[in-house]
């Protein structure tokens, strides 16, 4: 029998990513255009949310972009992955994930990495990301460090 879930994967537009975006990630920003990425709106650009009710309650956004340091496969990006923190450590963000890299695997990604927060690399390590390199400061968000896996 199929598990149950109250959560459910699919794409959504960079809009339905403010909410959290600013609730989770940016607080000192509105719910609002502020929280548009310059990237956001490139053509192979992709944001991915999981829904609970239509309530849209994890977001990840998928950016084309190359990591120098990293293998020469087709890279992109991960930005502004969040749970809303009702909703965190009941499998929403593994759904993301998950689903976010079936649907890049079928656009010919082969590797995914992201600049994440020390608050959430035992998450990516869960996920078989692999943490690597030094730890480095992002302005305003503090320590990060780089996480990646082949896909
Ligand atoms: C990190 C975050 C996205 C995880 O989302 P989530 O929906 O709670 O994750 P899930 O419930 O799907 O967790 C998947 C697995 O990772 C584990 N996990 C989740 N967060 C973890 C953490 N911070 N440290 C260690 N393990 C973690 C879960 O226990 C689960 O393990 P399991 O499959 O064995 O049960 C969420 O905590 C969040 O939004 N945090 C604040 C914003 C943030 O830091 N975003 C990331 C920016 S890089």
């Amino acid at each position: 029998m199929a598990e149950m879930t109250p959560y459910r994967f699919c794409g959504i537009s960079a809009n339905d990513t403010w909410l959290l975006r600013a609730g989770v990630l940016w607080p000192e920003k509105e719910p609002g255009p502020s929280c548009h990425l310059p990237s956001d709106s490139r053509h192979d650009t992709f944001h991915y949310g999981v829904l609970s009710a239509e309530e849209v309650v994890s977001i990840g956004s998928f950016v084309r972009e190359d990591h120098p340091e990293l293998p020469t496969l087709k890279h992109y990006r991960l930005r502004a992955m969040a749970t809303h923190k009702n909703h965190r450590q009941q499998g929403a963000g593994r759904m993301l994930l998950e689903g976010a890299i079936k649907a890049l695997s079928d656009q010919g990604c082969t590797l995914v990495w992201a600049d994440a927060r020390h608050v959430a690399l035992g998450f990516y390590a869960r996920l078989n990301w692999d943490v690597v390199g030094p730890t480095y400061q992002v302005p305003l968000r503090g320590p990060h460090r780089l996480v990646w896996r082949r896909i």
